[in-house]
C-alpha cells in the first residue's frame, strides 16, 4: 500500500475511534458519501465555523450575515443555471460496471503526466544541489518539455470541449489518451451522458398539488435573492458582502476519499457586492485575504497551491481554487470566483423584481457584480486532520499518535488531570475544571495512569493538560504539559486561564 494511502487510512480510522468522524447510520451498513460528526468532531468544526465567520463578520464593518433557508423557490435554479447546467458528464466501464466522471478521468491523466514531470525535477534536484535552477531546467529538459506540452495540449481541448459541452469529443479524447478503468483495466467505455446533481423533492402534502423543489446544491443563491433585503436593511453601500454558513447537497456520480467528496455537506460562502468594472480589484483583493486566512491557522505555505481555473462555470469571469496537498495529492478547499452579475441580472430577469443597488454618489442605479469566496466547512476539516495527524516515537522508544491541532480550533483546549485519584487531589481538580470551564472548553479526566491520559488527550489535539499533585495542595500551583513539546511547567492556577487563552486566541 502507498505511503499516503497507508496514512488516509489510518486517520479515517482514527476520525472513528476517537470521535470525530463515523459513517452515517452505521447499523444499517452506512449511507454512501454521508457522515455524522461525533463530540469531538461538533467541537472541531464549530471552531472552524467561528474561525471563519469571525474573520469575515466581525473584522469587516462592511460584511454581514444570513442564514437563508434550505429550500427555495423552484425557479431560483432555473434563473441560476443549475437546472440546465449543474451537470457532470459521467461514464461506465462496461466490464467493471464502474461508474466515473469523463472530466475527472481526464483530469487524472493529466495529473500522471504532471507526477512524471515532478519526478525529473525532484531527480534533477538531487543531482544538482544547491546549483539547481528549477526555471530553467523545465525550459531545457527535453522530457519535461514533451510533457508538459502534452498537459498545455491536452488541458486545451479539454476546456473546449467543457465548455461547448461536446460529450462525443469527451469521449474521443478519453480513447485517444487510451485511458483504462482503473478496476477492470479495459477501455470497454459507454458514451458519456450528462447527470444533474441536484437532489429532488416533494412540498405539499397530497400528490396532486405537490411541486418538485430541490435540496440546494450551493448556499449562494440564498444570499443573491436577499441582496436587496439586507443591503436596504443594513444600509449598506458597496461595497459590502453578506456571510453565510450552511448545508448543500449534491448527488455527487463519484463520492469518496471519506469526507472529502459528499452528498450533504457544508459551505462557508460570502459574496461580495461591487461596482462593475472593481471585480478584478476585489477578486486579488478576496484571493489574498483568504490564503491568509489558511496560513494564519500555522498550516504550512508549502502545503497549499494556486489552481487558476481554464475551464469557467457558466456565471464567472475569473475563478482560481485553493488547493490543500490531502494524502490523495493537491486538491481543491475553497473556491474564489468573480461571477460577474450573472446572477443577480438572471434573478431580475426571472422574478420581474429590479434587484439595483441605487448609488447616491453617482445618482446612478445598476446591478452590482459579485466576488465570491466559497469555503467547504467538511473539506477544511480534513485538511486540519490530515495536517495534525502525526506518529512520533518518543526518547523512550514509546510510540504516540498526536494531532496537532492549531489550537484555535482544537476540540477541548486543556483537560484537568488529578495525579491519583486520591489525597483530596480529585476535589482540588474538580474545583479548578468548575471555575475554568467557563473560560474555554475543558475535560477532567481522572482514569488510568497519567502517561496513559496523556496519550488520549495527544490523540484528540488538547493542546493543554494540567496535573494536580500534592505540592497542588500546598502551593496553589499545577503543571502545565504542552501536547506538540510535551514541555511541562509549573505555573499558578490563577495564571491558567490567561497562559492558554494566549494561545487560543492569537490576532490574526
Ligand atoms: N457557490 C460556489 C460553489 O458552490 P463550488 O466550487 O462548487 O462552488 C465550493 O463549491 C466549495 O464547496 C468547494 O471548494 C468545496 O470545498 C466544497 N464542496 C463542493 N462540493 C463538495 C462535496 N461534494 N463535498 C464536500 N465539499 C464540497
Amino acid at each position: 500500500m502507498a505511503k499516503n494511502e497507508d496514512i488516509f487510512k489510518k486517520i479515517i480510522s482514527h476520525c472513528k475511534e476517537y470521535g470525530f468522524v463515523y459513517p452515517s447510520s452505521e447499523i444499517y451498513d452506512g449511507l454512501a458519501a454521508v457522515y455524522d460528526y461525533g463530540p469531538n468532531g461538533v467541537e472541531l468544526k464549530n471552531n472552524i465555523r467561528d474561525y471563519w465567520w469571525k474573520s469575515m463578520i466581525q473584522h469587516h464593518e462592511n460584511i454581514v450575515g444570513l442564514d437563508a433557508a434550505i429550500f427555495m423557490h423552484p425557479t431560483v435554479w432555473k434563473a441560476s443555471g443549475h437546472v440546465d447546467a449543474f451537470k457532470d458528464p459521467l461514464i461506465d466501464n462496461k466490464d467493471s460496471k464502474k461508474r466515473y466522471r469523463a472530466d475527472v478521468l481526464i483530469e487524472e491523466h493529466i495529473s500522471k503526466l504532471e507526477e512524471k514531470i515532478n519526478k525529473e525535477i525532484k531527480k534533477a534536484k538531487k543531482r544538482f544541489g544547491e546549483k539547481f535552477d528549477e526555471k530553467t531546467f523545465r525550459e531545457t529538459n527535453q522530457r519535461v518539455i514533451d510533457n508538459q506540452k502534452k498537459i498545455d495540449d491536452i488541458n486545451k481541448r479539454f476546456a473546449d470541449l467543457i465548455n461547448n459541452n461536446d460529450l462525443q469529443g469527451l469521449r474521443s479524447l478519453i480513447d485517444e489518451l487510451q485511458i483504462a478503468c482503473p478496476v477492470s483495466g479495459s477501455r470497454n467505455w459507454t458514451d458519456v451522458r450528462q447527470f444533474n446533481l441536484m437532489f429532488s423533492t416533494q412540498m405539499g402534502s397530497l400528490s396532486d398539488d405537490a411541486s418538485s423543489i430541490y435540496l440546494r446544491p450551493e448556499t449562494a443563491q440564498g444570499i443573491f435573492v436577499n441582496y436587496l433585503n439586507v443591503q436596504k436593511t443594513s444600509r449598506k453601500k458597496l461595497p459590502f458582502g453578506i456571510a453565510q454558513i450552511g448545508k448543500a447537497f449534491r448527488n455527487e456520480i463519484v463520492a469518496r476519499q471519506f469526507i472529502f467528496r459528499m452528498r450533504e455537506f457544508e459551505q462557508m460562502e460570502m459574496q461580495y457586492f461591487v461596482k462593475p468594472g472593481d471585480e478584478k480589484e476585489w477578486y486579488e483583493y478576496w484571493k489574498n485575504q483568504r490564503v491568509r486566512w489558511h496560513l494564519a491557522l500555522g498550516i504550512p505555505n508549502d502545503k497549499f497551491r494556486l489552481h487558476d481555473h481554464d475551464k469557467l462555470a457558466h456565471y464567472a469571469n475569473a475563478a482560481l481554487d485553493i488547493e490543500y496537498e490531502f494524502p490523495f495529492g493537491f486538491k481543491e478547499v475553497e473556491g474564489v470566483h468573480s461571477r460577474t452579475d450573472y446572477d443577480l441580472s438572471a434573478h431580475q430577469n426571472f422574478s420581474g423584481k429590479k434587484l439595483q443597488y441605487y448609488d447616491p454618489d453617482t445618482r446612478e442605479s445598476f446591478v452590482p457584480y459579485v466576488v465570491e469566496t466559497s469555503i467547504g466547512l467538511d473539506r477544511m476539516f480534513l485538511a486540519i486532520l490530515a495536517n495534525s495527524y502525526c506518529e512520533e516515537t518518543l526518547e523512550d522508544g514509546s510510540q504516540r499518535t498526536v494531532l496537532k491541532i492549531p489550537p484555535l480550533v482544537a476540540p477541548i483546549k486543556l483537560t484537568v488531570l488529578p495525579l491519583t485519584k486520591k489525597d483530596g487531589l480529585p476535589e482540588k481538580a474538580r474545583e479548578i475544571m468548575d471555575n475554568i470551564k467557563y473560560d474555554f472548553m475543558c475535560q477532567y479526566d481522572e482514569k488510568d495512569a497519567i502517561g496513559r491520559r496523556y496519550r488520549r488527550q495527544d490523540a484528540i489535539g488538547t493542546p493543554y493538560c494540567i496535573t494536580v499533585d500534592h505540592q497542588t495542595l500546598e502551593d496553589n500551583s499545577v503543571t502545565i504539559r504542552e501536547r506538540d513539546s510535551m514541555q511541562q511547567d509549573r505555573i499558578k492556577i490563577e495564571n491558567i486561564s490567561e497562559i492558554v487563552n494566549k494561545k487560543i486566541n492569537p490576532r490574526l
